[in-house]
């Protein structure tokens, strides 16, 4: 016999919950901030997303992030909707896609195909129910590609994903390896830390300030570059 996560809450109600019924059932679908063409589930007090991470898992589920707006991915998502032919036709991989949000923009775009990567299964799900919501179809992909090859892709883009010294120095390895391989590469980014200024060029500044940025929010602004 199968057993579900959801058999597993019925029988013992410490267990953790099924990702994607408990994002419908504790979630809301509203219009993504900047973004009033993309509907995404978001967090809100009373979701107890805590719920979703399992303490027994072996090494820990990661933080929420999909659960949240990230100015990088909104910047990135920005751009492709108001210029489409970035993405139109094309095989796009999102990485570090969270809600998904890049992807779906991509696929609103017109993207051939959309494959979004992240580590976190609670994405993999938020990805679906997101990509449903609004229409467009995304192979959603549990899995770390920065340590593989250049995957057979015409655009990776990049919302918010260099924000840690270890993870920005893999991603920045291997979109180097896209880049010679062929790939391009656009990157949403609000000024993290370690963002890698020398490999990249200005593209286009939105006055999108970042998740939980109340201080001096009107005058912060998130771009998108060209990694070259
Ligand atoms: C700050 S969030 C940004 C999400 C989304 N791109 C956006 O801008 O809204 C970073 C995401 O990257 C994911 N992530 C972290 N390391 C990763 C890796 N090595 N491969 C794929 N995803 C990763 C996290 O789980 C998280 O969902």
């Amino acid at each position: 016999m199968v057993r579900s996560e959801t058999d597993d809450v019925a029988v013992n109600p410490g267990a953790r919950p099924e990702s994607a019924s408990f994002i419908q059932a504790h979630m809301r679908l509203a219009p993504a901030l900047f973004l009033p063409e993309i509907r995404l589930y978001a967090a809100h007090p009373a979701s107890g997303l805590r719920r979703l991470v399992d303490p027994h898992r072996a090494g820990g589920d990661p933080p929420p992030y999909w659960a949240y707006h990230w100015a990088g991915g909104a910047a990135l998502a920005r751009y492709i909707l108001d210029r489409p032919a970035t993405a139109a036709g094309v095989r796009v991989l999102d990485l570090g896609a969270g809600s998904g949000v890049v992807g779906i923009a991509a696929a609103i775009a017109g993207a051939r195909t959309v494959l979004a990567a992240d580590i976190d299964r609670n994405a993999i799900a938020a990805i679906g129910l997101n990509a449903a919501a609004n229409g467009v179809t995304i192979t959603a992909v549990e899995d770390d590609l920065t340590a593989g090859p250049p995957p057979e892709m015409d655009l990776i883009a990049v919302g918010d994903l260099f924000y840690e010294q270890g993870l920005a120095t893999r991603v920045t390895a291997f979109l180097g390896r896209c880049v010679a391989a062929g790939v391009r590469v656009l990157i949403g980014d609000p000024g993290r830390a370690y963002l890698p200024h020398a490999r990249l060029r200005l593209l286009a500044e939105y006055p999108i300030p970042d998740f939980g940025d109340a201080k001096d929010a009107a005058t912060k602004r998130s771009a998108v570059f060209s990694f070259e």
